[in-house]
């Protein structure tokens, strides 16, 4: 049998004591999409309400009234339902074992604890003139400060905007500017695999790109203790807390309030702020959270994911911590010392829960099974994937070596603009099948049409769209509520477009096929392709780029550039050298060109239009595919680049 064939039922172990079995999976579900208002606010239960919601969806996915709220008349604060109300159960209870990139440096932080500090700082954010509705930005490593600073934020009803620490001084300048953040918080370094780099220097190149005057402070968390320089406008995070009260109201904001923006790539343009906002998000957070991977009170809970991703937002933050959980936060990455550090770090904890990418599967497939020999990892008992589709092989590996063939793997399909899990197993429900996202999470009508916008029943292949909406959706862009309504509800009529391509199979099994737009998925990691050519464009040496991704192993796709150089430039491994470094500087590592083929012309349609898909193909080395050429402007560009395929 291949492996995309085999099936894995439920373990009778995990069945026993979990919250959903296969018969209350279909049974709710069914419910979920029948009487959605009413499954809704019976399910609101799960948050401590100040004033709780009478309404549930209020919605319309119609191109010109895009709106989407949910329990409109509720109120809530976030922070108050990850820390305060469970002080009374759980005070003394960890919240998070903190392990540092260098394994000596560890923090276990109880809730008890947690709140103070988080009011304090929260004290502390006032004091600097934060109010409601203020937005500020986050730029920080993965230490309990920013998880601290997130609830803080969430406390005084201030909305966070937290950017990845692996972009770029001009990447963060354009959030800083977008969101209109007035404070910006980071520390002096971040460290992974041994290496510092330089974050509060980033932010001050920065604040020189114009536009960043409106950052009125920086607060600079000690990380590493390096001789930064600093300016006026700087405060130390200890400054900031010392003296502050470890009391701080959390402030009674509308399930509709805001509570972050988060930026990612899209097929054109800047990177777009989604808008969460207080109470479907925490409440969808926070039950896909409690479902997906049947948590219990003993669980020890891992999210390997960056604070700076939406995976970060929704399961390392406020999903587990609105349910009470242990997590484990780690600073570093997964080969540092060496590759057993994941493996090692589940037995030091006792890890239950491992929730991690198709790309550290890979890389740590890559090495061979004799890297897990530092572990034994008794202790898991459910496993998940998200960020891109895992294929079968990488699947297999995961649970056969990290998972002692005994942990049933979530494979979670969801976006940052859906905030929470949409199609996934859960453990004690769902028969697995190795790259398949299996079946719909409660209240999620996923639906596959064709490009005309017709729906496709039965075994198929098609766009994935989403029929109605759940309480985690985002809301809106940041400032651009047309582009909103323009990328997500203008292809199809009256439902979401999730930008996804998707097979169903005979049994009704959803299998992600990856983006059908011009959007890259590398290591997990959303990159626009043409964020990458604008950058590479900007470069005086530079006529014009294409970017697409190609099947990459470790990263599931690389990206591949064909540029067009000015004339009179001469093309040598040195410009090549340079371009790559250009654009790492430009956007970040994270967009770290893996081929650049120098291109003397582009396939292009008579009209001017790129054709992508001949790129692709020969970027995949799929020559024999190219289908018909005869309506490029000049076919023999196509010949050329075949002949000079680079890589
Ligand atoms: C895109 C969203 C969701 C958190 C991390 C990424 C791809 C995500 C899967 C999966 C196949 C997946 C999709 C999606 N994707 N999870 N389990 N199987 N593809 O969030 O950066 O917003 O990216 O990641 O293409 O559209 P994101």
């Amino acid at each position: 049998m291949t492996e995309q064939a085999k099936r894995y039922p439920v373990p009778e172990t995990i069945r026993e004591r979990a919250w959903v079995d296969e018969a209350a999976y279909r049974t709710r579900y069914q419910t979920s999409v029948e009487s959605t208002n009413a499954f809704w606010l019976e399910e609101a239960k799960r948050l401590d309400w100040f004033s709780k919601p009478q309404t549930a969806g209020n919605v319309s996915f119609s191109p010109d009234s895009v709106s989407i709220k949910w329990f409109e008349d509720g109120t809530l604060n976030a922070c108050y339902n990850c820390l305060d109300r469970h002080l009374d159960t759980k005070g003394d209870q960890v919240a998070f074992h903190w392990e540092g990139d260098d394994q000596a440096k560890t923090d276990s932080i109880t809730f008890k604890a947690l709140h103070e500090r988080v009011c304090r700082f929260a004290n502390g954010l006032k004091d600097l003139g934060v109010k409601k509705g203020d937005t500020v930005t986050l730029y920080m490593p993965m230490i309990p400060e920013a998880v601290v600073a997130m609830l803080a934020c969430a406390r005084i009803g201030a909305i966070h905007s937290v950017v990845f620490g692996g972009f770029s001084p001009d990447a963060l300048a354009n959030r800083i500017v977008d969101s209109g953040s007035r404070v910006v918080i980071t520390s002096d370094e971040s460290v992974r695999g041994g290496k510092q780099i330089p974050l509060k220097e980033n932010v001050d190149e920065a604040l020189d790109r114009p536009g960043t005057e409106v950052v009125e402070h920086v607060v600079v968390v000690k990380r590493t203790g390096a001789d930064i320089e600093t300016t006026e406008r700087d405060r130390w995070y200890d400054d900031v807390v010392a003296d502050q009260s470890a009391e701080c109201p959390a402030e009674p904001m509308k399930a509709e309030d805001p509570l972050f923006i988060l930026y990612t790539s899209g097929s054109t343009g800047a990177p777009k702020g989604l808008l969460h906002t207080t109470g479907g998000y925490l409440l969808y957070a926070s039950m896909t959270h409690h479902d997906i991977f049947d948590v219990h009170d003993d669980d020890v809970y891992w999210c390997a994911a960056d604070v700076g991703w939406i995976t970060g937002h929704s399961y390392i933050v406020y999903g587990p911590m609105a349910n009470g959980t242990t997590s484990v936060l780690f600073e570093g990455v997964p080969s540092y010392p060496d590759h057993g550090r994941i493996g090692e770090i589940i037995d030091r904890y006792g890890v239950t829960i491992l929730y991690t990418s198709p790309t550290m599967v890979r890389s740590l497939m890559a090495q061979g099974d004799h890297i897990m020999d530092s572990s034994s990892r008794q202790s898991l008992r459910v496993l998940g994937s998200v960020g891109e589709p895992i294929n079968p092989e990488a699947w297999q590996w995961f649970y056969r070596v990290i998972g002692n063939s005994q942990c049933p793997i979530m494979d979670t399909w969801w976006q940052t603009e859906t905030g929470g899990v949409m199609i996934t197993p859960l453990p004690g429900a769902t028969e697995l099948k190795p790259g398949s996202a299996t079946h719909p999470f409660f209240g999620i009508q996923p639906a596959l049409y064709d490009n005309e916008g017709n729906e496709l029943e039965g075994a198929t292949e098609g766009n994935l769209i989403i029929k109605a909406s759940w309480p985690g959706q985002a809301r809106t862009i940041w400032n651009n509520h047309e582009r909103f309504v323009q990328t997500y509800f203008s292809t199809f009529d009256d439902v979401y477009f999730t930008g996804d391509g998707c097979r169903r199979d005979e049994e009704g099994y959803y299998w992600i096929t990856g983006r059908i737009d011009d959007v890259l998925n590398v290591s997990g990691h959303r990159m626009g392709t043409a964020e990458i050519e604008s950058s590479l464009v900007a470069h005086e040496a530079v006529a014009e780029a294409a970017v697409v991704g190609f099947p990459h192993d470790v990263k599931g796709q690389g990206i591949y550039i064909y540029v067009t150089l000015n004339e009179g430039v001469t093309p040598s491994d040195e410009l090549r050298s340079e371009l790559v470094k250009w654009v790492r500087k430009d956007i970040g590592p994270i967009a770290t060109p893996d081929v650049i083929q120098w291109a003397p012309g582009l396939p292009k349609t008579r009209s001017g239009k790129i054709m992508r898909r001949i790129l692709r193909k020969i970027a995949a080395n799929e020559l024999d595919g190219l289908g018909d050429t005869s309506t490029l402007a000049d076919p023999s560009v196509v010949d050329d680049l075949i002949d000079h395929r680079a890589g």
